[in-house]
């Protein structure tokens, strides 16, 4: 971390259900992956603005990011979240519990491309997604995210820097590759407004246009 990521960090009040997490995420022998601190406290952020009721999250681990999201929801708003490991799922569902949040989040276990193309089939759409389980896959979550859409959609992705390995040219490994395209889809591509942000890992915004 920078140390004007440190300094933002510091300005803030220890967040205890937070650091239990990291904790159980730890003890559990899984990896201390989930998003920086100062991206937690946008996800929140973005879903209470964005007034989003059905978020999907596409890459669970010990439910940090879940968390943040499903503390930004309404009264009544539900987070789906894709996991590809059963007892990763397990343990985000108990720190969910545990922060209060467990009536608000479903998990959905498997590769995320066959859980997305089973919620495409069902007909859902949601107004907020957060991407960040296996890199390669960004460009399809992306694409499945846009075809979930509801008009006015967020669509987040978390590590597009990818410690900087994205902007290094001798790096040409299939994980960022697809980051890459990622990165240009979301820049490009004339169904989204976005923004991408270059602090701690990189953060991709975007909206999808109505
Ligand atoms: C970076 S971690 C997610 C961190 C979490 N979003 C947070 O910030 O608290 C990536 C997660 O994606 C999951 N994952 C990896 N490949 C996947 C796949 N094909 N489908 C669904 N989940 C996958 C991993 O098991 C891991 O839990």
């Amino acid at each position: 971390m920078s140390i004007e990521e440190q300094y933002v960090d510091s300005l803030y009040e220890r967040d205890h259900m937070l650091e239990l997490v990291k904790e159980g995420i730890e003890s559990h022998g899984m990896p201390s992956i989930s998003i920086a601190d100062g991206y937690g406290r946008l996800l929140t952020m973005l879903v209470r603005l964005a007034g989003a009721s059905n978020l999907l999250e596409i890459g669970a681990l010990g439910g940090y990011s879940g968390i943040c999201l499903a503390r930004g929801l309404n009264e009544g708003g539900s987070l789906i979240s894709l996991e590809l490991l059963p007892a990763y799922a397990e343990v985000a569902k108990k720190h969910m519990i545990e922060a209060g949040l467990g009536d608000k989040v479903n998990y959905l276990i498997g590769d995320a491309k066959e859980s997305l193309a089973k919620l495409k089939e069902e007909g859902r759409t949601f107004d907020f997604f957060f991407i960040d389980a296996d890199k390669e896959g960004y460009p399809v979550y992306l694409d499945y995210a846009i075809q979930l859409a509801k008009p006015g959609a967020l669509i987040v992705g978390d590590n597009i820097l990818l410690r900087g390995r994205t902007i290094d040219e001798a790096k040409q490994g299939p994980a960022v590759k697809a980051v890459r395209s990622f990165n240009e889809t979301i820049a490009k591509d004339e169904r989204l407004e976005s923004t991408i942000l270059p602090g701690y890992d990189g953060l991709a915004i975007a909206r999808v246009k109505g």
